[in-house]
């Protein structure tokens, strides 16, 4: 929890898929938002003083027997409520309204009438396109509520108490299918809680400078470098706060890019003065890797090589109590699920660079409180260079998880070419930074082509594009036909080994981003 003066609003989260949104939204408008258990008790919420609650979504039915509810008491604290499709059926069963089931479940965009004025909806035109995805809704309102807006299949679609600050919406603002949602948002931050608006960059880095040099103190810090923005920018706040009291490692593990390691080396000789140590290790994760071709097992056999070879290096620095870590804040959320059930594996990734306790350094995680896009405002206002900045993701098990079946140096090759291509293309094209994330990967198959007059039997690439902005869910990016035709008229002729290219066109879910 971020402490200090900085203004806050809690969401309670009941299981929505849609809390992180939420969670966004408030943060897009310059109001700190953090997401909390619905478990919390109106007690701790008086000590962190937020200046809004928010209850989201969630998939129950108020009435099911293990529904999920909440601290009746905060309701009372004063604090304005504003509750969210379940979240607003919770509270106003809560202060007496009537929750029934529909005859048929309401799922996609509707129009919504908003009746008379009120600050809620100021500046919004009287009719608006709303997302609705919910199976009950309010059906009857006590006299203390007033009906803020209604539509076809909804007769309170947006709610308000008389006497308390209680408003609620069975709609999702914070989805973008609901296009007015982040007015709808900030008009409850500002209007009804009174935010001033002091969730700013600039004041997020002197915070964490403080924070930083608090911590540790006149200690020495380690930091994994990967050549990605999250490692970057935590390593930029750290040298920030203790200059050369920072030692870099950046471990080379032969699955990177064309370049680049080298690339990586260079950026951080050109943007930080501190003790950078480089370990190229490519033999010895290439040699683990060997005739292995099962996705979890390579992934297992790089975290653990990584950890192994970082440790090492790591003891050669001498007198190290602190490691920092690029932890992001849907990393922290993930791992702690509203209703503490188990999670399935699907693959046992995203903390490859996370190293494990046993390590004995103390953990330093600035970003841990902050999502994608806000690291990334953080790094150019830290002066980091703008390539680096806007960098597409790339995943710790790197090009292993790109090569489908056994990795090979040659098979290696093959894959970083293609992949420069992709990366060429897509630049040309002036498309790098509308996409997410971009990449080619190569298949464990070989087809028949024709080259010249002779018959081939080659490799075949598949390329893979998708936007998003949490990588949670992703779409398949429609690159156009013409960029399409150059990247695979290049690899075709300028990969050697390669003779069909194909055009990934899935969603996730239900597909994944990486192919392993
Ligand atoms: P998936 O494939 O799960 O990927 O849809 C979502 C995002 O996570 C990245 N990714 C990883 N990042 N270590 C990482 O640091 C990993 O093991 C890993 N696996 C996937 C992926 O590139 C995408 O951005």
């Amino acid at each position: 929890m971020l402490e200090n003066n900085i203004e806050k609003v809690l969401i309670l989260d009941f299981g929505s898929q849609y809390a992180q949104l939420i969670a966004r939204r408030v943060r897009e408008n310059h109001v700190y938002s953090e997401i909390v258990s619905h478990l919390i008790t109106a007690e701790q919420i008086k000590k962190i003083k937020p200046k809004g609650i928010i209850l989201s979504g969630g998939p129950a039915s108020v009435y099911s027997k293990n529904a999920p509810g909440c601290d009746e008491e905060i309701m009372k604290l004063g604090v304005p409520v504003l509750g969210i499709c379940y979240g607003m059926q919770l509270g106003c069963m809560m202060l007496g309204s009537k929750v029934s089931p529909t005859a048929a479940r309401e799922y996609g965009r509707t129009i919504c009438a908003i009746s008379g004025e009120n600050r809620f909806f100021k500046t919004l035109p009287q009719e608006i396109t709303v997302w609705m995805s919910h199976g009950d809704i309010v059906t009857e309102l006590p006299v203390e509520f007033e009906s803020l807006a209604h539509t076809e299949n909804c007769p309170y679609a947006a709610v308000k108490h008389r006497d308390r600050d209680f408003y609620g919406v069975q709609f999702h603002p914070e989805v973008t299918h609901t296009p007015n949602g982040s007015r709808i948002i900030r008009n409850f931050i500002y209007e009804i809680c009174h935010c001033s608006g002091n969730w700013k960059m600039d004041s997020f880095i002197e915070k964490s400078v403080n924070d930083i040099n608090k911590q540790v103190g006149n200690g020495r810090v380690v930091c994994g470098l990967s050549g990605g923005v999250d490692s970057a920018v935590t390593a930029a706040l750290i040298h920030k706060a203790i200059g050369n009291r920072l030692s870099c490692i950046f471990v080379d593990n032969g699955l990177l890019r064309n370049f680049e390691a080298e690339e990586v080396v260079k950026t951080f000789k050109e943007n930080f003065s501190t003790d950078l140590h480089v370990v190229r290790a490519q033999d010895r994760f290439l040699g683990k890797l060997k005739g292995v071709s099962d996705p979890e097992k390579k992934r297992k056999i790089i975290g653990h090589e990584f950890i192994e070879v970082f440790k090492n290096e790591a003891q050669k620095i001498s007198s190290v109590r602190f490691l920092a870590q690029g932890t992001l804040y849907p990393d922290v959320i993930e791992s702690i699920p509203a209703h503490g059930g188990p999670t399935v594996t699907i693959k046992s990734h995203h903390n490859v660079g996370g190293l494990p306790e046993e390590l004995g350094f103390e953990l330093v995680e600035p970003l841990r409180f902050l999502f994608k896009d806000e690291v990334r405002k953080i790094g150019e206002e830290l002066g980091l260079p703008k390539e680096l900045v806007g960098r597409h993701p790339f995943p710790g098990p790197g090009l292993a998880i790109r090569i489908i079946g056994e990795i090979t140096g040659q098979r290696l090759e093959v894959l970083r070419k293609a992949d420069k291509i992709v990366i060429e293309e897509i630049c040309k094209a002036g498309l790098y930074n509308k996409i997410a994330q971009c990449f080619a990967v190569l298949l464990p198959l070989s087809t028949v082509g024709v080259m010249g007059d002779e018959r081939s039997y080659e490799n075949v690439i598949a390329v893979r594009a998708v936007e998003t902005t949490d990588f949670m869910t992703a779409d398949w990016y429609r690159i156009p036909n013409e960029t399409l035709g150059s990247i695979s008229h290049r690899i075709i002729n300028e990969v050697k080994g390669v003779n069909r290219v194909v055009y990934d066109i899935s969603t996730k879910p239900p597909s994944t981003i990486e192919w392993e």
